[in-house]
């Protein structure tokens, strides 16, 4: 691995620890076992229960900010091109970031982005795999690998090609059109009626495309073609 991995048994959250190194000039990755304080998007809580994997990386790509949320798209295609690569499970992308298995979460992604100006300083990309955890009986729309296959699965076998996939498609952030491309054919939203909840507004209809920028085309029934942007590199500061 070209970056260094800090490993930790529990910590609050991966991301916090991983931001801190970032403002020191680290460029690392921070794995833990569990976390206490798991953060999902939207404020939401992410469960970090023992078997998981829990990660944040460090990037510092060459983009500019309003760019920055491809980072979400290349970590979807990267997390299911390396469950399907291994596992020969027909994983799919569930925009604007999930990644699903019989259409239930395996996967959370979630990325946080300093930057200054028209300066991407850097942006953390945070990754929840359920893998060897029970989260059926909790949550009834997720499933780990375990809960799939009926076995227990090696992280180490799962989390050293993932991170060689996103290394590999890191080089894709300057040419979306590519990242998009694959984002699309690993898809399970599109050509679907979806209902999408922005800024407490529903705005439903069918799923139609996924523009250059990874935003969502919906084709509604009363309000034409809309295009939702999911917002979903948080800002920092
Ligand atoms: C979501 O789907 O809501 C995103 C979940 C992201 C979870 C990962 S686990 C590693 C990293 N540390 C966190 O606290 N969150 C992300």
């Amino acid at each position: 691995l070209d970056k260094k991995v800090y490993y930790f048994e529990e910590v609050s959250s991966t991301m916090d620890v991983a931001r801190k190194l970032a403002q020191k000039g680290e460029e690392a990755i921070v794995i833990a076992e569990t976390q206490t304080k798991g953060k999902g998007r939207r404020g939401r809580y992410w469960h970090s229960g023992r078997g998981g994997i829990y990660f944040s990386l460090i990037l510092k790509p060459t983009i500019n900010p309003s760019q920055a949320h491809l980072v979400n798209l290349l970590a979807g295609v990267a997390v299911a091109i390396t469950i399907r690569k291994l596992f020969n499970i027909n994983a799919t992308l569930k925009w604007p970031n999930d990644v699903l298995i019989n259409e239930k979460k395996v996967c959370g992604i979630l990325a946080e982005m300093e930057a200054e100006a028209d300066i991407v300083r850097f942006i953390i990309l945070g990754i929840g795999i359920n893998v060897n955890n029970n989260i059926s009986d909790r949550i009834k729309s997720a499933i780990s690998l375990r809960e799939i296959l009926g076995k227990e699965v090696s992280k180490k076998k799962l989390f050293l090609p993932l991170i060689k996939e996103i290394e590999k498609l890191q080089s894709f952030l300057n040419q979306p059109k590519v990242l998009v491309n694959r984002w699309k054919r690993l898809s399970s939203t599109l050509g679907r009626h979806v209902r999408v909840i922005i800024q407490n507004k529903i705005l439903e209809g069918e799923a139609i495309d996924i523009d250059n920028d990874g935003a969502l085309i919906l084709k509604t029934s009363d309000e034409g073609l809309k295009r939702v942007v999911a917002g979903d590199c948080i800002h920092l500061r």
